[in-house]
């Protein structure tokens, strides 16, 4: 598969080096309005750097990888989708709900995969929290909590990463948005949504500095959901998931699980608990950018799949990127109008 990219930065760069390890895909292509980032990630392969938007879309191939900006996602997207190329975009899919629509509309009207970088999906702590719930080992999942933070602003290497016309919307564009896309991945569905953010702490209008929420699924259970900007102890994140026989936990960083299952009605529980000692030496050694950079791998292989109409994979796909970005406009209009907001079920993309 010939696979072109749009923004070679941070993650960009990464996304390229997939697509140069994968023996199935050849780099073709990659348009940076920076030729520089563009020119290094081209180095040792016969891709061509092209220096436009139009230039990148008319190169002969057969997917696109969009890691620019979020309110430059939908240019590159639906391009792409018109032209008949499958997609995998970055996470937030767009900066708005609108425009995730429109991706999502054109991924539709052209049948073409559609697949949303949520990676945390392929981080050992999620899989091994879901391979509890899908194996049944923890019953019937009665509520699910999810939290997303770091310490601030200054974990930003640009400014579009914090200024709402470009991001969003703070905390739940950003770490947040890997939480929601989690807490839907547990639940299956969210349909109902109540929440209360602020933008209290660095006062940037648009940009949430702090979002508590509650989503439902179609079914009744809830999620608890906290992003936040000010969890002065630095970058964490957690999933639990109860059930009616025990519960499962998952944390990063440092990686980590717990499950407790029940056995039975003398209330005797037994705990396994998982640490991830090969994964703390190796993002010792190469930075936690070494396991961000497995979990691309891992994407990249079923986004292959996805293209092939195999959609039994982790990979998310537009309609989880969608949901994703409702859902946070939902916990923005619940706090305007103090009021629960309800959406419609999506449920999963049909297969290409
Ligand atoms: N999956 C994850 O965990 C994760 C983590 C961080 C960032 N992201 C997402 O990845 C995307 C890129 O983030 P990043 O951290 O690499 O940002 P970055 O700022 O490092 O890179 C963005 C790149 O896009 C280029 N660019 C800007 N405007 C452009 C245009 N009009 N056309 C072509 N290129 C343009 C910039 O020159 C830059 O090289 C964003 O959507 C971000 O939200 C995802």
């Amino acid at each position: 598969m010939r696979i072109g990219v749009v923004g070679a930065g941070k993650v960009g760069a990464l996304r390229i080096q997939t697509v140069k390890d994968n023996p199935d895909t050849e780099l073709a292509t990659i348009f940076d309005v920076s030729a520089e980032p563009a020119q290094a990630a081209a180095a040792g392969t016969d891709a061509k750097v092209v220096s436009s938007m139009e230039a990148f879309l008319d190169t002969p191939m057969d997917a696109v990888i969009v890691s620019t900006p979020p309110h430059l996602h939908e240019e590159a997207a639906v391009g792409a989708l018109r032209r008949g190329l499958h997609v995998l975009c970055e996470k937030p899919l767009s900066n708005t709900v609108e425009g995730g629509r429109r991706i999502v509309d054109a991924a539709l009207a052209e049948k073409r995969a559609l697949a949303v970088g949520f990676n945390l999906r392929y981080y050992p702590f999620v899989k091994f929290a879901r391979e509890a719930v899908d194996s049944g080992q923890i019953g019937k999942v009665d509520h699910v909590r999810v939290f997303g933070g770091h310490n601030g602003l200054h974990n930003f290497s640009g400014d579009w990463q914090y200024k709402m016309p470009e991001s969003g919307g703070g905390a739940m564009m950003d770490i947040g948005i890997h939480m929601s896309d989690l807490a839907r991945y547990f639940l299956g569905e969210v349909t109902q949504v109540s929440g209360v953010m602020s933008e209290k702490v660095y006062g940037l209008p648009g940009s949430e500095d702090n979002a508590v929420a509650i989503f439902t699924s179609p079914e009744g259970v809830p999620a608890t959901y906290h992003t936040t900007w000010n969890e002065w102890k630095g970058y964490k994140s957690f999933v639990e998931i109860y059930g009616d026989k025990g519960m499962v936990r998952g944390s990063y960083a440092p990686m980590q699980n717990l499950l407790l299952v029940s056995n039975g009605p003398n209330g005797s529980v037994s705990k396994t608990r998982r640490f991830y000692p090969e994964i703390m030496v190796r993002e010792k050694l190469k930075s936690w950018i070494s396991t961000a950079l497995i979990s691309f791998q891992e994407e990249l292989d079923d986004f292959l799949k996805m293209t092939n109409g195999d959609m039994n994979t982790p990979l998310a796909d537009g309609y989880a990127g969608l949901r994703s970005l409702e859902v946070a406009h939902a916990v923005r209009e619940s706090t305007n109008a103090a009021q629960l907001i309800k959406l419609p079920a999506l449920g999963r993309m049909a297969s290409v």
